[in-house]
């Protein structure tokens, strides 16, 4: 049984670690622990201080060490006497503020539990079992349902919290945080990965601190400038050694995460829908549910917490018809032709990319309404047949027939001022009456709360899916959101706008990609601004960055690899001079890098040397054979791309008869030895050959001593090696 409750002790197990929640004799829910197995309950641990100003319950009586202000509560309210970060806070009839959440009742059943319009981990019943925790704040009869879904085999434990007022008045959220983690001490790092448009998920190590730290987007969507995810690990933790526990947030919208190191050196780290932009009027028998978060901890380093972390979202996150399937090879047009291209153009780019054997072509932004830049067109998904002359029917047929298959860009959520669409329904857009709008890109943001907008976009693509063979679509999303205000809501519900948009997304998608399942949806939000576990429950891959620079994407894949797998990272070859930094690098250093991830390319074939092309088709030759051992193999980070002048990384199959490893040596130097590179995850006692070479090596040399790296002329040059069991 991976949960237990004895003596007022939660125990929930997964293979290699233990959360533990206690129940005390006042009816509060502590947390204990985190971590490695102990096969003890680890209450000894707490100590209970007289704290000046840290107040004591009512019921405490002259108990002045018992505080609010210095347990570890499991999930802290606002108003008890708790003055750090909190994850839950309620305005009763009253107007008043505060919650008691005092233990009422637990539930254990087998199965993961699902949250009505969210996208959640899901597994079969006999992978999961789930664990309900009911807390009743018995002024108002608000119950907060805390839910853990635990998956033992992957080292999961999924989180989210259900508020149900079961009390005689209306009550409105103010907070209401997925989870609140409490850690022994505050003597910790964190990691974060933040970003901008074109450079996402740096990834950041940073001391914990006394006082707030955290991280957030009021973006409306999870945002390119931070992701939702966080690690928070031991000091002395490495990739291969130490604690360290991964939160990561299955939302798409708004969110903030933080940590706060309170008066004792304690930590406490909270994470969900950003308050800021949040408020849910919650009527009497009503119930309002979080979004979830993943935690995964593992003690062998953060390179076992990311598998962790792969294997829960390529097999439990991840849906449909390709979540563990081959991905096609594509071919995309935008950065080979931007806006301006026709039908004959096109085909051109399709008939090179088919003799490339190159699996699907991806017809971008530009196809529909009046679409000759971005100042027009969204929202008309009606073929423009000045540039597709025969209609798109036709395109897709002559596609079809060069023996590629066909996919199609959309921005479903966006609309242009000069669009048919925003002439007929100008209410249909986000925005403030007696305002102007801001404008992002030129667009506007369709208020996807609204059933009616929802249902023009579902027909509007349901209806080209349905009568073209369209088998990819990659739905894109290019600004932040702001003027939140619905038309269709009234006053005292415009606070719940952003949520209720979110909920419009996944409902639509859900529709969606519940009705053309052979589909396959790559996400997008202006390369990889909306990257979180939440998109990838209805899209399975997601481009990965706007910026397609060889260079750059090693520490942008990098920063990915911490939560999402490859599989789940949309990588594509393109021309150089790159268009993001002018920068030159060989075609072989763009193969290297986009193959670790859902490969691609985009560039004009046309205009690639008769070398080039041959060096194209052996990429796509290549991958094909080695998509398994990139997708299935577990994934290793084998440098720090900012502290060791390259980036290397190794895919290393699951009975370690065979390894990829890849990277790219930024600077060449003049006099110096080869660079040493140690490999991980092989079968120490096993012999290899590299690149087919008659030598062999035992995996423990390879992971104890390394290889040596071929000595490279010029910079960002790319070297592969390829690791077999003799
Ligand atoms: C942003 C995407 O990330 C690009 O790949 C491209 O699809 C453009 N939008 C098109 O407008």
């Amino acid at each position: 049984m991976a949960i237990q409750f004895e003596g007022h002790i939660f125990h929930l197990t997964t293979a290699h670690t233990l959360y533990q929640m206690g129940v005390d004799a006042f009816g509060i829910l502590h947390h204990l622990w985190y971590g490695e197995k102990t096969d003890c309950s680890m209450c000894y641990l707490y100590d209970y201080p007289d704290v000046g100003f840290s107040g004591n319950p009512y019921d405490a009586g002259k108990l002045r060490t018992y505080s609010m202000d210095t347990l570890p509560l499991e999930y802290a309210a606002v108003g008890n006497g708790d003055y750090r970060v909190a994850a839950a806070a309620a305005v009763h009839a009253d107007g008043s503020c505060a919650l008691d959440l005092r233990y009422e009742s637990y539930k254990i059943y087998d199965g993961k539990y699902a949250i009505p319009g969210l996208p959640a981990v899901y597994a079969e019943d006999a992978q999961a079992q789930t664990l309900e925790i009911c807390l009743r704040d018995e002024y108002s009869g608000l119950r907060v349902i805390l839910r853990y879904g635990v998956l033992e085999a992957v080292d999961v434990i999924t989180r989210s919290v259900v508020f149900e007022n079961g009390g005689s008045e209306a009550v409105t959220l103010k907070r209401a945080h997925s989870v609140c983690l409490a850690l022994h001490d505050g003597a910790w790092d964190w990691m974060h990965f933040h970003g901008r448009h074109t450079m996402e998920r740096q990834m950041e190590r940073r001391a914990l601190f006394h006082g707030i730290q955290q991280i957030e987007s009021t973006r409306g969507t999870s945002s390119h400038q931070q992701n939702p995810a966080l690690i928070l690990c031991e000091q002395d933790c490495t990739e291969t050694s130490g604690l360290c526990i991964g939160a990561a947030l299955m939302y798409s919208g708004s969110f903030q995460a933080q940590i706060e190191v309170d008066q004792l050196g304690q930590a406490r780290m909270v994470m969900g829908i950003h308050p800021e932009q949040f408020s849910w009027n919650l009527e009497v028998g009503e119930r309002f549910y979080t979004p979830e978060v993943i935690l995964s901890c593992s003690t062998q380093g953060l390179g076992r917490l990311s598998q962790q972390f792969h294997s829960v979202i390529r097999n439990h996150v991840c849906r449909g018809d390709y979540k563990l399937s081959a991905r096609p090879i594509l071919i995309n047009n935008w950065e080979a032709t931007y806006f301006d291209f026709n039908e004959e153009k096109i085909l051109s780019i399709a008939k090179q990319a088919s003799e490339l054997d190159i699996d699907l072509m991806v017809l971008d932004d530009g196809w529909f309404g009046k679409r000759d830049d971005d100042c027009s067109g969204l929202g008309d998904w009606t073929v423009n047949e000045q540039k597709l002359k025969g209609g798109l029917g036709a395109l897709v047929e002559k596609i079809n027939a060069l023996g590629m298959r066909f996919g199609l860009w959309f921005e479903p959520e966006m609309v242009s001022e000069d669009s048919d669409l925003y002439r007929a329904h100008p209410d249909w857009a986000l925005r403030i009456p007696g305002r102007d709008p801001v404008r992002s890109r030129y667009q506007l943001v369709l208020d996807l709360s609204r059933e009616e907008v929802r249902e023009y976009l579902y027909e509007s693509m349901s209806k080209l899916l349905r009568e073209n063979h369209i088998e990819y679509v990659k739905w894109d999303m290019n600004r932040s959101i702001c003027d939140w205000y619905s038309a269709a809501l009234a006053p005292e519900r415009q606070a719940e706008l952003p949520h209720r948009y979110v909920l419009g997304l996944y409902e639509l998608l859900e529709r969606l990609t519940g009705e053309f399942p052979h589909v396959l949806f790559e996400g997008c939000s202006g390369g990889g601004g909306r990257f979180d576990a939440g998109m990838l429950y209805y899209c399975p891959q997601i481009w990965c960055s706007d910026d397609t620079d060889a260079h750059e994407r090693t520490f942008i894949q990098y920063g990915t690899s911490f939560f999402y797998p490859v599989s789940t990272v949309g990588s594509h070859v393109s021309a150089v001079p790159n268009h993001q930094t002018g920068r030159m690098t060989a075609i072989g250093t763009r193969g290297t890098v986009a193959m670790a991830g859902s490969f691609g390319y985009e560039l004009d074939l046309n205009l690639l040397s008769e070398e080039e092309k041959q060096t194209v088709a052996e990429q796509v030759k290549k991958y094909r054979e080695l998509q398994p051992l990139i997708y299935d193999g577990a994934y290793f980070r084998l440098s720090d791309p900012y502290t060791d002048g390259m980036a290397a990384w190794a895919f290393v199959a699951e009975d370690q008869s065979r390894a990829l490893v890849q990277g790219v040596i930024y600077r060449a130097a003049s006099n110096t030895l080869r660079r040493r590179l140690r490999l991980r995850g092989l079968d120490a006692k096993a012999h290899y050959h590299i690149n087919g070479g008659e030598q062999t090596y035992t995996g423990s040399a390879l992971m104890a001593g390394g290889v040596l790296l071929p000595k490279i002329a010029g910079d960002d040059v790319a070297f592969e090696l390829y690791i077999e069991r003799v």
